[in-house]
């Protein structure tokens, strides 16, 4: 495994590969790696001749009041799970080679999805995200790129982004991984006593439970926010940020289910502010216009 800061290197080793004709797999990381980034990692390894990660910790997309000192950085485990995993290329650049002049004057839009939700409660979040994005997918360049539905809002962002401005990349998306009682892995876990771990299984319960409206035939959304508002309000430890239930094509809420959605929720455990989402089941069976005939019948 090679480990670079250089971006031109990082560009130049992509591009050896492609010339050897592999695939280039790409997962872009903030580091402090976990079974979530390793998922995302194996999967590449599956399905590419040729694996980079990128480590870095992005101040673009943290917010004034967010830590960015505090965010863990233990580069020597990271670097031997990424060579355990299998992984050829490691990017691990600097602040000054990422952005060498300081902030960029020129930024990536991310449009009306980055004010929603998470960009709602982060503003300037997105923005942050899809710039060094495009950033590393530049010098990567032809590549499939893997990202994580934990974060299904940045997923959804970078897929348009790479719609909209013509990136040469597939973005792959990959399912959550969670721990044994549903709680998704994340760096942030952290930073959370023992106590505010375990309330914090709370946010997938809430989830589970819209999910399980639906399969018994619930379609309106406020029906399955004020279901996951109050599970996770009756959690001492837990300050809610935000439910919601969107449709996944527009990502509004929706006020009655009528085609794949997704159920999400944020919330606060002490210093630790955790997101988590699940696709709501649907079947096209479902859909307006066949229940009415399903009622006629
Ligand atoms: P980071 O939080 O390190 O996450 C890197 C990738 O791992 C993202 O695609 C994220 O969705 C995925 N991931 C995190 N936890 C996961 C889990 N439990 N299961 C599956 N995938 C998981 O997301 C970022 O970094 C940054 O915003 C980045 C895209 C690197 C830009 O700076």
């Amino acid at each position: 495994m090679e480990l670079t800061a250089s971006p031109p290197r990082f560009r130049e080793g992509c591009e050896a590969a492609r010339r050897a004709g592999q695939v280039v797999g790409f997962v872009p990381t903030m580091g402090a790696l976990h079974e979530g980034h390793a998922s995302l990692l194996r999967r590449a390894m599956d399905e590419c001749g040729f694996v980079a990660l990128s480590i870095f910790v992005n101040p673009l997309q943290f917010g004034p009041a967010e830590d960015i000192a505090a965010y863990p950085r233990p580069l020597e485990a990271d670097l031997a799970m990424a060579d355990g995993l299998g992984c050829d290329l490691v990017f691990a650049p600097t602040e000054a080679e990422i952005y060498p002049r300081g902030r960029p004057e020129v930024t990536v839009d991310p449009g009306p999805l980055g004010d929603l939700l998470e960009g709602a409660s982060r503003p300037g979040h997105f923005r942050g995200v899809l710039t060094v994005v495009a950033k590393l997918f530049n010098l990567a360049g032809d590549c499939r790129a893997y990202f994580g539905e934990k974060d299904a809002q940045q997923l959804a962002l970078v897929a348009r982004m790479v719609r909209d401005l013509d990136f040469p990349v597939e973005v792959v998306p990959c399912r959550t991984s969670r721990q044994p009682d549903g709680l998704a892995i994340s760096s942030r876990n952290a930073y959370l006593t023992e106590e505010e771990r375990d309330a914090a299984a709370v946010l997938f319960e809430a989830l589970t439970a819209a999910a399980g409206l639906v399969r018994q035939g619930e379609r309106r959304g406020d029906v399955l926010r004020a279901e996951m508002a109050k599970r996770v309000g009756a959690e001492p430890s837990a300050k809610l940020d935000y439910v919601a239930a969107v449709d996944d094509a527009t990502w509004e809420n929706v006020h009655t289910l009528n085609g794949p959605s997704r159920a999400l929720v944020a919330a606060r455990f002490g210093k630790a502010r955790l997101i988590d989402n699940v696709t709501l089941p649907w079947e096209p069976r479902w859909s307006v216009q066949n229940s009415d005939a399903e009622e006629d019948s």
